[in-house]
Order: structure tokens, then sequence, then C-alpha cells
């Protein structure tokens, strides 16, 4: 496996690369949520690429940026064991050197959800993605269905700049009471811990709902508050019914959705969702 840490070098070791090459995108600090993307790269390509870059244009929170957790070598030993064929590494200044002035936005899309939340996260996503596509050209990059709305705008952004690559989506990895992986879970206390499987268990909830029969938007998205109303150290941002791929707010009958949801366990801000019929 070749680390690299500069944008030459990256070309350099991709250009020696068989085709088709897979790529996952990682912020670090790797968990099987991640793993499951590289093995899901490794069946469908002769290569794979991954990059660790902890993207600081996409935190709208300096103290969530400083708390992210890092560990770069155990990352490597993990993708080494894997066989992954190439690592970027690169720093904020290897991104971003002095003079930086690009964005890249994707409109509307990214306004809702955790865009309303989080001002200016996927302009982050959106500018450091289209980056790492233009270094790594890969002609496959892997995607959890976790971030669900970043999936969304990942595909409006490959469709609508002509991406030569196809986006392929990994479902959610979850512990076995449920809780979906993320690299925030070890920010959270023993007591927060006990408390956050109950976020798939409401989106679930709703679901068992959906599949009994319930149609009414509304409904949906109060079942997943009326279950999490029941745990104090739970404070739910926001439940969605949207669109799969407008995202817009669903509202009355629905035949397919988005159920998402964001929600606070003390400082630890975890988000989930689960597809009601069809795939994002
Ligand atoms: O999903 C993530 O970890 C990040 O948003 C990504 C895609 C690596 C961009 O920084």
């Amino acid at each position: 496996m070749i680390v690299c840490y500069t944008v030459a070098e990256l070309r350099k070791a991709r250009a020696r690369l068989p085709a088709p090459v897979g790529f996952v995108p990682t912020m670090g600090y790797l968990h099987a949520g991640h793993l499951a993307l590289v093995r899901q790269s490794k069946l469908e390509n002769a290569a794979t690429v991954v990059s660790i870059f902890v993207n600081p244009t996409q935190f709208d929170r300096a103290d969530d940026l400083a708390s992210y957790p890092r560990d770069v070598p155990r990352d490597l030993r993990l993708l080494e064991d894997l066989g992954v064929d190439a690592v970027f590494v690169p720093s904020a200044d290897e991104m971003y050197p002095p003079g930086f002035k690009t964005l890249v936005r994707v409109q509307e899309i990214t306004e809702v959800l955790e865009g309303a939340h989080r001002p200016g996260h996927f302009d982050g996503v959106a500018t450091v993605v289209t980056k790492l596509f233009n270094i790594v050209q890969p002609d496959r990059a892997y995607f959890g269905q976790k971030d669900a709305q970043q999936v969304v705008v990942v595909k409006r952004l490959v469709a609508d700049l002509n991406f030569p690559l196809e986006i392929r989506v990994v479902p959610t990895v979850r512990e076995p009471d449920g809780l979906a992986l993320s690299s925030r879970n070890v920010r959270l206390t023993p007591e927060g811990r006990r408390a956050a499987p109950l976020l798939f268990r409401a989106l679930s909830a709703a679901r068992d709902a959906w599949l009994a029969g319930e149609r009414d938007a509304e409904r949906l998205r109060e079942r997943v508050r009326a279950v999490l109303a029941k745990e104090p150290r739970i404070r739910l941002e926001y439940v969605s019914l949207a669109h799969p791929e407008t995202l817009e707010e669903l509202e009355g009958e629905v035949s397919r959705g988005l159920l998402s949801l964001a929600a606070w366990i003390d400082d630890v801000r975890l988000i989930d969702n689960v597809v009601l019929e069809g795939e994002v």
C-alpha cells in the first residue's frame, strides 16, 4: 500500500493503478462502516484508493472540528490489512493552499435538513469531493447510506458537472443494538451511549407503521417524535420525511420517502435515516 501526502504523489501512484479504480473518501478514524465501503470497492474494482482528510471547510463549528477524532496510524494499519492500493492523506495546506478562492455549491437540496442546521456544510463537502474526484479520477466512488443527504448532493454534483464516474451507495452499518456507526459515537458518555439506540428504534417504529399501512407523512414523523420523547437525554433537532431526490418535505399521503433525523445526545450530534420503499 502506498501512502501519499501530496497531490503530486497521489497522481503518480494513480497513474500506475490498474482500471477500474474505486475510491472511498473518508475523514478517518475508520470504523466498520468505512471498512464496508472499502470491501465493496475491492469487490468491484481492480484497485482501491482511500483518502483520509478531516475537511475543515465542511465543519460549521470550530469545536466540532477540533474534537473530531483522529488516528491516522491505526487507519493505515486497517487499510493495509484490507489490501487497499493507495491512501491519500493530504494536509489542510495541500488541499487549500494560500490564495484558495473556489467554492462548489449545489443549490436548494443543500439548504434543507443537515444544510439548514449546518450552514455551509455542503459547500465544504461539494468542494472537497470535487477536488478529490479531480485528483483521484476514480471510476467508482463509495458513500454510506447513513449520510443520505450527502449521497443525494454528491449524485447531483456528479450529474451536473459531468464527472465520468459512478456513485455507489452502501447500506448503513449498525451496532447490534441498532446504533448507526459513526466516528462521533466515541464521544458519547456511557449514559449517552445507552440512550443512543433509541434513534434507530424511533425510525424503526415509523417504518413498522409504514409497513402496516400508515401513509400519512405527519403521522409517520409523529411516531418518531413520540418514541424519542421518552428519553430526556435526547434533544431532537429535526425529523423529516422528504422526497428521496428533491428532499422536499412531504405532506399528506406518501408513496415513498427518506425518513431522517438529527438529534443531540448531551453535546454529541448524531444523524440517522431509513428509506421508506425504494433506494435513495
Ligand atoms: O462523509 C464524509 O466522511 C465526508 O463528508 C467526505 C465525503 C469524506 C468529504 O469530506
